[in-house]
């Protein structure tokens, strides 16, 4: 019977200390995937994201970009947006053929994949950092620093020869420069900005317990779930009292189809131990009003007996005292 998660209570009280003050995404970045195929096949696909929410996708075919969400054109005008969607067509087209060539000249073997990530994130204090990096063949292979190329140690002499190479391209350093320094940034405060009903919204965790295939003999394996929040940062753990309890596992936040997530945090416990045991949730969305299921908890367990048999005895002394007493009446007579 104590293992029916029907006989759990949920109550919210009071927590501690908040561990962190969410406030939705804090960086933009572009990722950009060119895969080399040999001299003459190439293909490129880009994307635009806030954090872990994409935003941006990118039509090959036309050279535009795609606005995932009414508000993913920022604060920018429509002009701004159009002269970066030819700056970016370029760019990509133009990388593309002069890695095709450079390749062909240094001979690296076919095919190969290049990934580059740019942008800007704002950091506490409010300054905004920019990045921007290239991997080849899923290695880091050269970053923009302090206005220049720099060779990654694991891009060895190719990345080396490959920053000597770039740092001819002045204009193209300067216009990098701009991008990352002045265009990215204020792109991000807009959108942030625009997108913020969506990108700050609290939506409540529910929790529940359950109880898994057990783990071996006389042993239990608890499960506390926690569905339905955004943002996605959240704190669970399995507490006995205010201690908290050092064997809680942690799985993967998941999404859910809504855009919230789901995590499942479990524990392991000799069979007998479990009860007195709790799950404590503190989620930005719930302030510090923690959620606290507690697994089986006695008073919840004879308060729910209180509740169904003190009425249901009630109700059958009644029944059987007027039975008693017509039975009494019937002999009388
Ligand atoms: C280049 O690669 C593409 C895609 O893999 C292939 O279809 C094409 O035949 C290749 N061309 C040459 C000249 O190897
Ligand atoms: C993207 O467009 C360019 C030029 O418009 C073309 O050369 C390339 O093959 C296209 N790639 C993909 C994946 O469609
Ligand atoms: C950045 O580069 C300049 C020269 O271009 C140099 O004087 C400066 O020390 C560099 N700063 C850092 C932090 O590397
Ligand atoms: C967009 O908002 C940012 C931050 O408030 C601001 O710096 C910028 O000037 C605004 N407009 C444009 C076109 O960037």
């Amino acid at each position: 019977m104590l293992l029916l998660p029907l006989l759990l209570l949920a109550v919210i009280v009071p927590g501690g200390e908040n561990e962190d003050a969410f406030q939705g995404p804090t960086s933009y970045r572009s990722i950009q995937t060119f895969t080399i195929a040999n001299g003459t096949w190439a293909q490129y696909k880009v994307s635009g994201w806030l954090d872990d929410f994409q935003i941006h996708g990118w039509d090959n075919d036309s050279g535009k970009a795609i606005f995932l969400k009414p508000w993913s054109k920022g604060n920018f005008s429509n002009e701004e947006l159009i002269e970066l969607e030819d700056l970016f067509q370029a760019y990509f087209i133009g990388l593309t053929k002069e890695l095709q060539d450079y390749v062909s000249k240094v001979q690296t073997e076919y095919p190969f994949v290049i990934q580059c990530i740019g942008g800007c994130e704002l950091h506490s204090g409010k300054s905004i950092g920019s990045f921007l990096r290239g991997a080849l063949g899923g290695l880091d292979f050269a970053s923009f620093k302090n206005h220049s190329c720099a060779p990654a140690p694991e891009g060895g002499s190719r990345a080396q020869q490959f920053c000597a190479f770039a740092s001819q391209y002045k204009g193209i350093q300067g216009i990098i420069e701009t991008l990352l320094s002045d265009t990215c940034p204020r792109f991000l405060l807009g959108v942030l900005d625009a997108g913020k009903a969506e990108l700050q919204r609290q939506v409540k965790p529910e929790a529940w317990l359950s109880s898994d295939p057990s783990p071996g003999p006389g042993r239990l394996l608890l499960v506390c779930h926690v569905s339905g929040f955004y943002p996605k940062p959240v704190w669970v753990m399995w507490m006995r009292g205010e201690q908290k309890q050092s064997g809680t596992r942690q799985g993967d936040t998941v999404p859910n189809a809504d855009g919230t997530w789901y995590l499942r945090v479990t524990l392991d416990v000799t069979a007998g131990e479990e009860t007195g045991l709790s799950c404590r949730v503190k989620h930005s969305s719930l302030g510090d009003q923690d959620i606290i299921v507690y697994w089986g908890h006695p008073t919840s367990v004879s308060l729910i007996f209180l509740a169904i048999l003190v009425p249901s005895l009630v109700l059958l002394i009644c029944l059987a005292l007027r039975f008693l007493r017509r039975r009494s009446f019937q002999s009388i007579s």
